[in-house]
């Protein structure tokens, strides 16, 4: 079945009991167990909810996985994959990663003795080379936030197995849609469905998803002991925003394709980072493993008062931390994104003041660019 076809149609859509064309909302903390001592499939939301698993086996199904697991945030699915690691295991990761990522590893993970590499996510030798004695993991992120460089997936994944390392791989940008990290030999994808699987900037979600059944029932384990579960509103309109995942995709991944090749034309534009673009350095390697640029672009302006013009003016895309939602999102990964990461780490991984991200939504082209062009080139004016 075609993925078009696929979000419409390869998980539980109708509600078994009444037959509702929408799963409903299960807003239940606890079930009766009125066949008690017997077992139900239901007993308690934390342990297993109806509006939940219909969401867990959504994602799994776009994902061509067997196991998907909800949790309460990108970030809770992220935790729940780490935690797979024990005190004295190391991990090696790309240099370029979402900031909460890197706080994780660094504020948290540490503390209880797990170590970790950073390398250039762009050449496979470097992550052999990390690999030490104590090595359980390699969690890659492609392409990365806020740069969009590209991990070569297949490559880093046969390293690992090589080595018998487990893969994490962070499917967020591109979405199951366009690149489906499992099939290329990922152990588990983890996603922030915040952004592009929910797609209407209204839910906070995570998932992880796996072949391997023994990794699901560990990732259910540390979902259920630390309680990191999804509400049932969220694993709902998670269901329903899903259903447009593949029109939002590529309307909104053909307007990231338009606008970084505008902005290349811009003389205060110094660089865009866009794997859909030819001159992006990794644009091969990503066409190998995904099918679109994707929606989201980072570019680099001259300067910053260059930055503060462009939020300042512009009127179409929201200025808020966040990506993949219908509406067109400017962030500025200095103060938003990347904040919770040292000036001094930022700066390492690239994460200039002068960058800024933009997550295209699916408005009209023309009338996003001509916006963004009048932001960045017009004279400055009052804002609306
Ligand atoms: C690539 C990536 N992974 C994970 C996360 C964390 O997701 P959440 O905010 O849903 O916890 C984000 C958030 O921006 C992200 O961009």
């Amino acid at each position: 079945m075609n993925i078009d076809t696929k979000v419409l149609h390869s998980y539980p859509v109708v509600d078994p009991n009444t037959g509702a064309a929408s799963i409903p909302k299960y807003q239940s903390s606890t079930f009766h167990q009125k066949a008690f001592p017997e077992k139900q499939p239901y007993t308690y939301t934390r342990f297993g909810n109806p509006t939940i698993e219909a969401a867990e086996q959504a994602v799994a199904s776009l994902e061509n996985g067997k196991y998907g697991v909800a949790f309460s945030s990108g970030m809770a699915a992220i935790t729940a994959s780490l935690l797979l690691l024990s005190a004295g295991d190391h991990l090696v990761l790309g240099e370029n990663i979402y900031g909460g990522t890197f706080q994780l590893l660094s504020e948290l993970l540490s503390r209880f003795e797990v170590t970790y590499t950073f390398v250039d996510e762009r050449d496979p030798s470097a992550w052999e080379k990390a690999i030490q004695v104590n090595t359980k993991m390699f969690y890659l992120e492609t392409p990365s936030n806020p740069l969009l460089t590209v991990t070569n997936i297949q490559e880093v994944c046969q390293i690992a197995k090589a080595h018998q390392l487990l893969t994490v791989c962070d499917n967020t940008f591109m979405t199951p849609y366009y690149q489906q990290p499992l099939a290329l030999g990922a152990d588990i994808v983890v996603h922030s469905a915040t952004k592009f699987l929910g797609g209407h900037s209204d839910l906070v979600m995570g998932f992880a998803v796996t072949n391997v059944a023994e990794l699901c029932e560990k990732l259910y384990k540390n979902q259920k002991i630390i309680g990191s579960i999804p509400g049932i509103e969220e694993a709902w309109l998670l269901l329903r925003g899903v259903k447009t995942l593949t029109v939002r995709m590529k309307q909104a991944s053909a307007n990231a394709l338009t606008i970084a090749q505008k902005l290349l034309t811009l003389s205060n534009v110094k660089a865009v980072h866009y794997p859909g673009l030819e001159q992006h350095p990794d644009h091969f390697q990503h066409f190998q493993q995904a099918t679109s640029g994707g929606a989201v672009l980072s570019f680099e302006l001259t300067s910053k008062s260059q930055v503060q013009k462009l939020f300042q003016q512009v009127k179409i895309p929201i200025v808020a931390v966040s990506l993949g939602g219908v509406e067109s999102i400017l962030s500025y990964p200095w103060t938003m994104s990347h904040a919770c990461m040292a000036e001094e780490d930022r700066l390492k991984a690239g994460v200039k003041p002068t960058l800024v991200r933009l997550s295209c939504g699916i408005e009209d082209a023309e009338d996003l660019w001509l916006d963004i062009q009048q932001a960045l080139e017009g004279e400055e004016n009052e804002k609306n």
